[in-house]
């Protein structure tokens, strides 16, 4: 059935569909790498005729999609592959209306932009009625549910009208050229991988960090938190491709079983190690770039002033097994943070002995960027060039530029790639169920550890790195943020 699809999106009026999801399609068709009769259905509870939607999706193509690529025909072409359904997402009769309207010939990519509470819905619709046929993919958004509890509920009963083959859970980071990059640089470069353990690596650092507050997703923010936004999901899957054992093929079996025995091996956060392993912060008034910008608790959009929902998560994880024995991973995440950076930072051990006198012993370190400027960074010593000062080191970067290398004016973004390996049916960048399930595990008991050990929520000023007892988690370990 290959290209042989049409997805269909629900959730299509939303936040995720006009600034991830139609911006990614749009350059997809731009590229000439939408197949032919590839169509899409958006669907949303509104009642609007297509014209009114396409008016609204134009609107919001602009300042995502660059100027240089959005104009009057290419979205027109675009246009023409797209059809709006308003369709009450617990009304069974609109799934009939839906299912009778399909074409017999083309599969369906059902594709779940919406909250978790409504995917076991909407499967279950599908299912009754009849819109699920042989191969009909479903793809689910993270979070998949709230906790381990709701996750194994909504996994089960998607599982009831689609095999798992059939079923797509995101994780839009895995679709980012750099997390892709990172299999490559640990599985195709052999002086990499036989250096990676605790034998050579002191210490991972692991930031994504967002200038960005929740201001406009307040009500969704509010019932998460940064872990369950940033830290079960994004930074797991980082987590993992950096710890995991090579895999031994290509597969997303062989990588997903790969990725669970990392998430196995993390050692719990529980109630006698949360204070010591674990900061939690929320913002509150600062600077961004000179302008005074608000605290969680004044965003326009609170409605719970009262909030103890952490907007800031600093961990110490450690993996027990063979490989990362003793090796800690300095994990954070935050909104309102100073900058949009994302990276995997890798600090190799001292010397065992240092014979250069003129130099103290400066460890090298891997730097590992998803942003900004996607690349990857060495830093090693080297003499430095001097007749007056012999056998002097100084320290150089090796850079690899991934834009630069490649001539392109742009990366593409993930959810180009991620929608291209929905329409060819490959999961390979996509999470299976056990390893969402098991990053549940880790995270609801640290949240447990959390609640019942009642960790202060620590202030921390919006446009800085966090509350000071982040800096704390790692420099009494005689170590610091890479900054
Ligand atoms: C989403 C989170 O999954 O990822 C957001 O819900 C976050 O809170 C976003 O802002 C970050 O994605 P990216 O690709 O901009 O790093």
């Amino acid at each position: 059935m290959k290209g042989e699809y049409d997805l269909v999106l629900f959730g299509a009026r939303g936040d995720l569909a006009g600034r991830k999801l139609f911006p990614a399609l749009y350059h997809l068709h731009h590229c000439g790498l939408l197949p032919e009769g590839f169509r899409v259905v958006a669907l949303a509870r509104q009642e609007l005729t297509r014209d009114a939607f396409l008016a609204h999706l134009e609107s919001r193509l602009q300042g995502v999609v660059d100027a240089k690529r959005l104009n009057d025909a290419t979205f027109a072409e675009f246009a023409a592959r797209i059809d709006y359904l308003a369709l009450d997402f617990t009304d069974r009769e609109g799934f009939r209306r839906l299912a009778a309207g399909r074409s017999p010939r083309r599969g369906a990519i059902y594709y779940l932009a919406v909250p978790p509470a409504l995917f076991g819905t909407i499967a279950r619709h599908l299912g009754a009625a009849g819109a699920v046929r042989e191969g009909d993919r479903i793809v689910l958004e993270k979070p998949i549910g709230v906790d381990l509890a709701s996750c194994r509920r909504i996994n089960e009963e998607v599982a009831r009208h689609f095999p798992e083959e059939n079923i797509f859970r995101i994780d839009h980071y895995l679709g980012k050229e750099t997390v892709q990059n990172l299999l490559v640089l640990r599985f195709a470069n052999r002086f990499i991988n036989t250096q990676w353990d605790q034998g050579c690596i002191d210490h991972v650092q692991i930031t994504i960090a967002e200038p960005v507050g929740v201001g406009g997703r307040f009500a969704y923010y509010d019932q998460v938190g940064q872990l369950k936004d940033m830290v079960q999901n994004h930074l797991m899957q980082l987590l993992c491709l950096v710890a995991m054992e090579p895999p031994n093929a290509m597969t997303a079996d062989s990588i997903r079983e790969e990725k669970v025995k990392i998430l196995r091996a993390l050692r719990p956060i529980d109630d006698g190690n949360v204070a010591e392993l674990t900061v939690r912060g929320q913002y509150i008034a600062g600077w961004y770039h000179g302008e005074p910008v608000p605290g969680y608790l004044e965003e326009p959009d609170c409605t719970r002033p009262d909030s103890e929902t952490e907007t800031f998560v600093a961990i110490k994880a450690f993996i027990d097994n063979w490989r990362w024995a003793g090796v800690p991973f300095y994990l954070r995440t935050g909104k309102r943070l100073p900058e949009k950076r994302t990276e995997v930072v890798i600090t190799y051990k001292s010397l065992p002995h240092n014979i250069f006198s003129a130099g103290k012993n400066i460890p090298n370190r891997l730097i590992i960027r998803l942003e900004p400027n996607e690349g990857i960074q060495m830093e090693m010593l080297a003499k430095k060039h001097s007749l007056k000062e012999k056998m002097a080191l100084e320290r150089h970067n090796l850079r690899l530029d991934f834009l630069g290398a490649t001539g392109m004016d742009r990366i593409p973004d993930a959810y180009e790639r991620l929608f291209l390996d929905l329409i060819q049916g490959d999961p390979l960048l996509f999470v299976g169920r056990e390893e969402v399930e098991e990053a549940w595990r880790w995270c609801d008991a640290l949240a447990a550890a959390w609640n019942r050990q009642q960790v202060e929520l620590k202030p921390y000023h919006a446009g800085s790195w966090g509350p000071a007892k982040a800096e704390l988690l790692i420099e009494k370990d005689d170590r610091s943020w890479h900054e």
